[in-house]
Order: C-alpha cells, then structure tokens, then sequence
C-alpha cells in the first residue's frame, strides 16, 4: 500500500470497523480505493475531494438507497454505514484536508469499456437496465438535485461560446451544425416531463459481468456524480452515444438500446425522435469539453478519454440521416415510422382492388417466381452475376405473359459492389428485395396506380442498377404523403418525364426497359412503396441488407395493395428456423450436435464460402469435405451427366471403375496395388480391420490415444476418442494403446521425440504377448486430427511401422483427413512421416461430398481376402461415385490445389505465429498446408488448455461470418481446415479477424 492507502486503510478501520487493504482506483475528482477485507470481502471506498459539498454527498447516498429500495434488480452498490451509523463521515487526510468519506459495497464485474465483445446481447440487457434504473429514480427527490453542471443537456447551448478551442475547421463546423439542429429540437426538449436521471452512463460507469459461459450482464452501475432533474431521452441519448462508440455499426447498436429499453419502459415517438439529434449533441458536448480541457490541462488523460472515438462518431454521423435513424429507432420499438404511416397503410388496404392496374392488366392469377438464394440457384457463381444469367432470369417462367417476383425475398444474385458494404467476400451484402418485380416484355407500358407527381426521373447506367427510373409522390384522401419507385424503365420513357409532372391516376407514363438499357436484367418493373423518403437520397435502395431488414419493411412495406394484391400473393415466407430445430428436436437424437451457440443454416456454397437463408456469405474455414469447393461445376456436371446415364454397381463391368482405380493408384507408393471402393471412412476402416486380421490370423489392433476412425462397431473400437470419454464404453480387450505422438503436450519434446513416441509401440506389443492375443496391425491417422491437429515428428510413423511389421502385424493409415494435397508439400500424410503403409483408408474429400471412400492395399493383403467370401459394397464404387472420385482427383491436380494449399498454408500459419507473438492465449500454432491447429492456453508455463476461450473465439469467429472449429482432448485447439481453393484475401482477412477476436480476450 501506498502511504495515502495505509492511511485511508487506518480512517476505514476506525469508522467503519473494516481492517482492509486498499488499492487505488481511477476517478476523475475524488479519491476512490478498493478495499479488501482479510475475509476477502470488498467495498469502495470514497475519498472525496477537498472542499466538497455534504449536500453532494448526502444527494449521492441518498440516490443509492432510494434506487436500491425502489427496484432491488437495478445493480447499485449499498452505502455502507459507519459504526455510528452514519451514511458518511469526515475525517482529516495526511495532508491535513478535512474530506467526506462514504463507503459502498463492491459490484462484480469490470466496466464496459474493458469488456469485450459489445455485443448486441449485451447493449440489450443495458437498454432494459437503464430503463428499470430511470424508473427506480423517477420518483426521488432531494434538494441537491437542484445544481446546475456543464453536463445538462438541456443547457447544451454553452459549448457554442467555446467552439474556437476545438481545432479545425471542419470540425467546427460540424459542431456548429449540431448546435443549430439542437436549438430546432429545444422547444421540444423542454416540453418532455422532467425525471431524475444518473447522467452520465459512460463506459466506465457501467460494469459488466458474464453469468455463466456466454451471458453478459449488467452488475453494476456506479458514479451518480452527474445526476440531474431531467428528461429520460437525454439519459438515453447519453448511454446510446457510449454505446454507439467505436461500434461497426453504431446506429443498430443505438437500436438494439433503444428497443430494449422501451420494451422495459414504452417510450413516445417523439421522444425517440429526440434521441439522435440529443445523442450528436452529447457527443459535441463531449469534443468541446475536452478541447478546453485540454488546454487547461494538457497532461491529463482523464478528461480527453473519449474524444477520439467521439469525434469518429461525429464524422459518421455527417452520412446519416436523423429522419432515417428516427425511423430506424421507430421501427426497432415496432412504431410506426412516421406518424402518418398506418393512416397511409390503412388507406392502402382500403383502396385494394380499386387502383388502376400497373401494367394494364390484372395480376391476380400472375405465376410468382421462387429467386431466393434457398430455392434458386441463379447465379451459378454467388459473386458474380453473369450477363447472359441477369438476362434470362426466371427463364423458367418465360412461358408467361407476366409473372412475379417477390417482396421480401433473400435474393443470390445481387452481386455488383454497389449491394456490397465492405472489403470482403464475406461483408454485409443487401440481399433482400423490398419491392415486387413483374417481369413482362420490354416495351409494355407502365401505368399510374392513382394520381401522382413525378418527384425523381433518373437514368442510371450501371450494370445491375435500375437503368430509367422513376418516383411518384402521391397523396391520401387525408392529405399523408407517399411515394412509388417505378425500376428498370427503358431510357426514352424517362427522358419524357419531367420532375413536378402530373401523372393521372392509369396514365401510361413509362415503357419497361430492355436489357441493354435497365441495367443488364430481364425485362422487368421494379415496383416499390415507400412511406417516407427522407433520407433516402439519391440512392432509392430497391434491396436491403437483412440485418437492417426492420427498418426497411417500415419504411418500404410490401406496395401489394397497390397492384390490387393481397400481400401474402407476393410475399416471400422465410424459412421457419425454429420449428425446424424443433422438429430436428423431436426427430432425431440430441447427440445429433448442431454447432456454434447460434445455429448455422446454410443453402448454398461455392468454393470455400457458405451462404445462409437470407444471403449472407460466410468464409469456410472448416470443412473439409468439399476439397475442391463447394458446389464445384465441373463436379456438378459428371453428376448430372452419369445420373442421366446409369448408376450401377461393381458387379458389372464399367470403365469408370478401372479409371478410378487407375487414377487413385497413380497417387500410391509402388507397393499399393490393389483398390476397394466403399461409402464413408468408417467403411473403410471396418474393411481395413478386416483386411488386416485376415491377413495376418491376429485380431489385436495397437492404436495412439485420442484417435477416431468411424462410427461403425469396429472403427468405433479402434477410437480412443470416442471410446474413453465419459459413457464410451472403454477400451476393448483387443485394443492397446500408445500415446498420441504429440510434441506440445505430450511427454516427449526434444528431438529425440519420433524414435521415443515409437518405442510406446513396444509396450503395447509386450501387453498383446502378455494377453495371449495376437496383432493384427496398427492402425493411426497419419496426422491426428481429433486428438489436435497433431504434426507428429518426422519419422514418427516409420518407427511405428518397423516394430508393428517385425512383429508380424500390418500397417493401416487413415488418410480420411490428410490425403489428397490437403498437407501443401505432400500429397499424403504417410509421405510426410516417410512411412510405407500396407493399407490406405480414405474419405472425406475423396467424393468432395458425395458419399465415397476407398481401401487401397498390396497385392498380398488383397489375395489374403479373396478367402473365398465375396466382397460387395452396394453403393461403394458406384458408377457415379467412381466418376466423383475421379473427377475429384483431376480437378485436384488441374486446378494446381495442393500447391495453392502449400502457399496458403504457409501464409496462414505465418500469419498465425505473428498472432501468437502479440497474443498469450496462443500457445502453439502447428500445421501443414492447409491443416492447421492453434492450441490455445491460459498459461503458457504450465500450457493449461483454455478451453473456454477456445468456445468463446470459435462463437466469434461464427458471428464474424467465419466457420471454424475446436479439437483436441480439452476441446482448446482451433481447428483450421479450409477447402483447398481459399485464397490470399480470406487468409488475410482470417487472421485479421482472428486477431480481433483474441483481443477480447484479454477484457474478459
Ligand atoms: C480420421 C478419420 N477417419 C475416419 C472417419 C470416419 O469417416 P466417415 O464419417 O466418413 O465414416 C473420420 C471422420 O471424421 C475421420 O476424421
């Protein structure tokens, strides 16, 4: 302790009887220290600046007690008494000062601003704690209420004398442009019923805690310092600017607050009308403050803490539109966006039937298109929406006069950049179609539904853009204003047209454009309802990202009653979600796992990206089993081309199975001769156990700890990491086993290790002798996978393989996760450990998907089987299996996979030691090409697995948009294993994201 806290520690033991330590804590006036009680027990202690007011002080317990008694869920410390019953004491410090001191009860937690992630979750359980906080003070009264501080937003107006202290003159600027529109909102800020608000819940005055594994909450909320007599809105637009800082997207996370206090405490829509604008004042408040202050005291961190981040907030908040983030907060609450939407969307409903016809005829009995990203599966490149594709959309529907296209549909095809909101495959994407299309031939005209006036005619050249476009504005019986979009009008219709142009209600006012002059599509009306158009610029978003999808569906509701429509004619019905977890529930067995905490559901791939319901796209950072890619073409067309021919099975003579055959052992060592064609990698292995024991007349298989290698009976025994677990069934008679040859955690390390991994082997031999049993073989996954990503030192296996042979045994190497150039610089994982394996299992990436495994031995293992009893596997070497497998093997070498394997594998793993520098967490980073593992520890000495830490980056990295996995005995290490066609970027992005992710970490 230092003398100030030895003798603040003597003060608390006199007045309050507490013999703690004390530990200096951060405050921007007053004194604050921890004080810990030998019971371990701790409290706050408040050492308050000289000079300060008993009045203040009593205010501030007072508050304390009164939101304590009026709502006990609201997390404010208790003042603790002293032992003469008192709230607060005075007492003299070292210097001489006479001080206030009070003592409050110590919150769990640590405070938000070193908490991490913020996520959305978490600002929703701030927003219902903040709103049973204002509910818990809204009654209290005190005298020192009445005090008036630079912090009142409803007196913001000081700050315009002090503007010459902020530098630069656009940012000037920018604050005298808050400062204008807050004095257009004072008179309604002054009408809002005055309540009593803490004023200041900032970053630090928040503390967070996490209740279990993944459940952050609120577990305290401290420093009523700022309190005033207020409106709630400035309490909300002061939490919402906090929260909204440094966020990627501040106006959802705004959002996300403001819905979740309304949900506690109803709010009017004027008041949530107020919060934006309050919110930038706030933050000018703040910028100015910090400018003076820094001129006063140019040293001081404290005052400038969160000037930099405001100002970035500021800068953003020049892009955005206040009408449009009041519509945003409205329709988060479930609102209406603008006072007079549901006048206009009553009116609507009733004129259904009765508005003249768009496209001159009736819609009602229209075919509607299925363009979702679920059903569709145009364009065939998710990236890339090719011309000839645009052009024939919905083909299949060519037959008809005019079809539909729906509202609200998650649609594939959106990919030009302009859809697109960042640098990555994987970004934010508008994908979600907010009008009704109607496809009918270029020329026909296009008509108003009822009265209008041309408000905007564009022609817009870009490809996939609206090419003519035109906005209609009209008006209800009862004067409310609305517009219609009329998309992908021919270039001649809209150099007709003249903004203020009155169109009557069934006047042919426009032609439907053909593809050279609508942006590249087929022909069709892009039809759109928009209740307010503030804020929607020049841009006229015909598609919406869906993770903004609330807002949008308020502003743009679906235009059906404007065709004469029902809106179920031409709504898109999402996936239901939850009824089918429910029904996987009740259908299938709960150890049927689905990963991550927030389920994936995914309808398309293409190469190594994943694509959910509504269109999103994912980085596959995980699977392995589409080798090639996802959703490979030339894969796609063998498919089609042999399931139009035959599908047939190994009884009968095909050449597809000899050039399968041939192909698969053009790969293999010299020694492997011979092919047998099965479904699955457990197949395999089974056939391979049974190669084995038939050869050799042995049954005992020797084994490394923590391997699998299927789920059929045998595979099943011959894996430990099944076997062992808890309810596995142990480990049968007939199994021995030998470490995993694991140089990180396992008891060899040094360079010595291969040759003493292998040694095990003699154990293991010894105790097959001591049961009387008699080996069959040996049977490993070349590299372990489930056991951790291993790399095992080199020579490991070859070892392994010398003793196993010399005591008469066979050989077996699991190739299901390895093979087939996933490892960059060897093709197979047995030729990285310079190992000669009598039988070979293969898998996984063998099909890309389809279901396709192949045993490959000697000659002599082969002849051993042919004892007599025929071998058939009805689907394994299937007509169409043979032709996957081979076109899989082509596309392998064609598409140069392992070499790209090898250079982003290296890339990867470089950039993942470069993490493991700035990162604890990462205790060893190890892999080949691409098969990778990051073993994560909280302890580098001791290399104690994190295992929740492990759970925490792979949820993350889920809601980064980026799959990926964890393995190993403790369920700590990152499983990395992407399809082989991953690219630069992903990697990069990869590690930059991963990089982020770690970072949180270290708040937790
Ligand atoms: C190394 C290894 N061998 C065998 C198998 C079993 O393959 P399958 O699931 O195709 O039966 C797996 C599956 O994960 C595996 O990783």
């Amino acid at each position: 302790m230092t003398h100030a806290e030895r003798h603040w520690a003597s003060v608390l033991n006199e007045a309050w009887g507490i013999d703690a330590e004390l530990q200096s804590l951060p405050g921007e006036f007053e004194l604050n220290f921890l004080a810990t009680a030998r019971d371990g027990s701790g409290c706050v202690l408040k050492v308050m600046r000289e000079g300060c007011d008993a009045e203040f002080v009593s205010l501030l317990c007072a508050a304390h007690a009164h939101v304590r008694s009026r709502d006990a869920t609201v997390p404010v410390p208790a003042v603790v008494p002293t032992t003469a019953g008192e709230s607060w004491c005075v007492r003299r410090g070292a210097d001489g000062a006479d001080r206030i001191l009070w003592l409050l009860t110590r919150c769990d937690g640590v405070d938000y601003a070193r908490f991490r992630p913020h996520a959305a979750p978490l600002v929703a359980r701030i927003g219902e704690t903040v709103a049973r906080l204002d509910g818990a003070l809204r009654d209290f009264a005190h005298r020192g209420l009445a005090r008036e501080i630079k912090w009142n937003l409803l007196h913001g107006e000081w700050i315009a004398g002090h503007l010459h202290a902020v530098e630069g003159a656009d940012r000037r600027a920018m604050v005298e442009r808050v400062l204008r529109r807050y004095a257009e909102i004072k008179p309604a800020l002054l009408g809002e019923p005055l309540a009593v608000i803490h004023n200041d819940l900032n970053e630090n005055n928040l503390l967070v805690t996490r209740d279990g594994e993944d459940e952050p909450s609120v577990s305290g909320i401290v420093d009523f310092g700022d309190m005033i007599a207020g409106p709630a809105v400035a309490e909300i637009a002061i939490a919402g600017a906090y929260l909204a800082l440094g966020q990627r997207h501040p106006e959802r996370t705004l959002a996300t607050f403001v819905a979740a206090y309304h949900r506690v405490t109803p709010l009017r829509t004027e008041q949530i009308d107020l919060v934006w604008p309050l919110l930038l004042m706030r933050l000018a408040v703040s910028v100015v403050n910090a400018a003076i202050m820094r001129r006063e005291r140019p040293d001081d961190p404290y005052v400038v803490i969160s000037e930099a981040p405001a100002w970035t907030l500021l800068e953003r908040a020049q892009g955005i539109d206040e009408r449009l983030m009041g519509a945003r907060l409205r329709a988060e609450c479930g609102l209406p966006v603008t006072d007079a939407a549901e006048r206009i969307a009553a009116w609507l409903s009733s004129a259904r039937g009765s508005l003249a016809p768009v496209m001159g005829v009736e819609l009602g009995d229209a075919p509607v298109g299925a363009l979702s990203v679920t059903e569709s599966t145009v364009p065939r490149d998710p990236f890339v929406f090719g011309d000839d594709e645009a052009r024939t959309l919905g083909a299949e529907y060519a037959g008809h006069a005019v079809w539909l296209g729906r509202y609200g549909e998650p649609r594939p095809f959106y990919t030009d950049g302009a859809f697109r909101a960042g640098p990555h495959a994987t970004s934010d994407r508008r994908t979600v179609h907010i009008g009704v299309d109607i496809f009918m031939a270029a020329g026909s005209a296009v008509h108003a539904p009822l009265d209008g006036v041309v408000e905007v005619v564009e022609y817009r050249d870009g490809r996939l853009d609206y090419g003519g476009m035109a906005v209609l504005r009209h008006e209800t019986p009862a004067g409310d204003r609305f517009a219609t979009l009329f998309g992908h009008l021919s270039r001649a219709s809209v150099r007709a047209l003249g903004v203020g142009q009155r169109i009557a209600r069934g006047d042919a006012f426009a032609e439907l454009g053909t593809a050279d002059e609508n942006g590249g599509w087929s022909p069709h009306l892009h039809f759109q309802l928009a209740l307010e158009t503030a804020g929607l610029g020049k841009d006229w978003p015909g598609v919406a990202d869906p993770d903004d999808l609330e807002l949008w569906r308020a502003i743009c509701p679906n235009p059906a009653p404007l065709l004469n429509l029902t809106e179920a004619q031409v709504a898109y019905r999402p996936l239901d979600v939850e009824s089918l977890e429910r029904a996987r529930h009740e259908q299938f067995a709960t150890n049927l796992r689905l990963s991550y905490r927030d389920h994936c559901l995914f309808v398309r791939g293409w190469k190594h990206y994943l694509f959910d319901e509504w269109g999103r796209a994912y980085l596959d950072a995980y699977n392995n089993v589409p080798h090639v890619g996802h959703a490979h073409p030339r894969l796609h067309a063998v498919a089609c081309d042999q399931l139009r021919r035959l599908n047939s099975n190994t009884r009968y003579l095909h050449p597809a199975q000899v050039e399968f055959a041939s192909t698969l052992l053009a790969k293999m060592p010299p020694q492997l001769t011979h092919v047998f064609f099965v479904n699955s990698g457990s197949e395999g292995n089974e056939l391979a156990l049974r190669l084995a024991r038939t050869h050799t007349g042995g049954k005992d298989m020797v084994t490394p700890d923590h391997g699998y290698h299927g789920n059929t009976t045998g595979a099943y025994d011959v894996s430990a990491y099944k076997f062992n677990k808890p309810g596995g069934g142990g480990r049968p008679e007939w199994v021995q086993l030998v470490p995993v040859a694991d140089t990180y955690r396992g008891a060899h390390r040094g360079a010595d290790a291969a040759e003493r991994y292998a040694a095990h082997v003699d154990e293991a031999l010894a105790r097959i002798v001591a049961r009387d049993g008699r080996l069959a073989g040996f049977i490993a996954e070349t590299l372990p996978s489930v056991g951790g990503q291993i790399i095992p030192p080199r020579g490991y296996l070859r070892g392994v393989y010398e003793r196993i042979r010399a005591a008469g045994g066979v050989c077996i190497a699991d190739e299901v996760q390895t093979g087939l150039g996933r490892l960059g610089e060897f093709y197979w994982g047995f030729a990285q450990q310079d190992a000669r394996p009598d039988i070979v299992v293969l898998g996984k990436p063998l099909g890309n998907g389809h279901p396709l495994g192949a045993v490959v031995t000697t000659a002599a293992i082969a002849r051993s089987f042919d004892n007599g009893i025929e071998f058939f596997s009805t689907f394994g070497g299937s007509t169409l299996s043979c032709r996957m497998g081979t076109e899989v093997l082509r596309i392998v070498d064609e598409e140069g996979l392992q070499e790209n394997a090898r250079v982003q594998g290296d890339r990867l793993l470089a950039g993942l030691r470069a993490l493991q520098e700035r990162h604890a967490v990462i205790g060893d980073v190890r892999g080949l090409g691409l098969f990778i593992g990051v073993d994560l520890v909280s302890d580098r000495e001791s290399r104690a697995p994190a295992t929740r830490a492990a759970s925490h980056v792979v949820n993350r990295m889920r809601e980064a948009r980026i799959l990926i996995g964890t393995e190993g005995p403790a369920d700590n290490v990152l499983k990395i294993r992407p399809p082989l066609t991953i690219g630069a970027d992903d990697v990069d992005q990869f590690v930059a994201t991963l990089d982020e992710v770690l970072e949180e970490l270290a708040y937790r």
